[in-house]
């Protein structure tokens, strides 16, 4: 049965912030305030679900109003458990996440990984609008998330920031997101060294139809995409800092 709803909520948890805002889905945009706040320290389950109600109430949604309420989450998420921890508190590791948030905000929630969320509002809303076939979203932050979307679909938990590289102990996330250009000064152009190696090998391994590059860096993407040299066209993210709630929503309203 189609689904009436018109607006639903979505909440980011990031390694700093913790964004929230109720979304119009006919659209794909906030129709309220943003809402942020700081991701408490050790990012452990009891904190991030107190900040989590901190948002969820400034953003005053009642639970008979029949919004449905998506929380995007950095780890691998299946059937609303969190099976990963690659950069927050190792608590997550195998952890109830979706039945621990719903017993704590006293109502039901969709959780989802941040990288397939945000891949969901590039696809449905963004950049890559429309687009058949394979679309690959990468998001580079402190991690580096992937979302597989094909013809419109989510393959949900695709890893592809843990990629390793032959002979080396770290993996992909760590030489190439965009952490590891502030941890270690690189220029944009030694950077874009890193980025041309790990794109080619995702298209060596999926001979995807178009990337898009997401995460809080990709406002400066003219500094880096034209620097690399791809088969597949590679473009921005359009929704960059609001792509986790738009798709959290979303999803959560399927
Ligand atoms: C995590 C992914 C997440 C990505 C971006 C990675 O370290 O393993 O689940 O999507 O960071 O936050």
């Amino acid at each position: 049965m189609a689904s009436k709803t018109t607006r639903a909520v979505g909440v980011d948890i990031g390694g700093t912030g913790i964004k929230g805002g109720i979304v119009d889905l006919a659209k794909g945009e906030l129709v309220s305030e943003r809402i942020k706040v700081a991701t408490p320290k050790g990012a452990k389950p009891s904190d991030v679900l107190s900040a989590v109600k901190e948002v969820v109430g400034t953003l005053e949604v009642g639970d008979d109003d029949g919004m449905p309420l998506g929380v995007a989450f950095p780890a691998i998420v299946k059937r609303g458990r969190t099976l990963s921890a690659a950069n927050v508190s190792e608590e997550w590791i195998d952890f109830e996440a979706e039945k621990f948030f719903e017993d704590g905000l006293g109502r039901a929630i969709h959780f989802a990984n941040d990288a397939d969320v945000a891949g969901v509002a590039e696809v449905r809303y963004g950049a890559a609008r429309g687009k058949d076939g394979l679309v690959m979203l990468t998001t580079l932050g402190t991690g580096i998330g992937t979302a597989m979307i094909y013809d419109g679909m989510l393959v949900p938990n695709s890893e592809l920031g843990h990629l390793q590289r032959a002979g080396h102990k770290r993996d992909a996330e760590w030489y190439a997101a965009s952490s590891a250009m502030e941890r270690e000064q690189l220029s944009w152009k030694k950077w874009a060294v890193r980025l041309q190696w790990y794109y080619e090998y995702l298209e060596l391994l999926f001979s995807p139809d178009l990337f898009v590059v997401g995460g809080g860096v990709s406002k400066n993407a003219d500094d880096f995409l034209p620097l690399l040299d791809l088969r597949t066209p590679v473009i921005p993210a359009v929704h960059r800092n609001n792509a986790g709630i738009i798709g959290a929503a979303a999803l959560a309203a399927d």
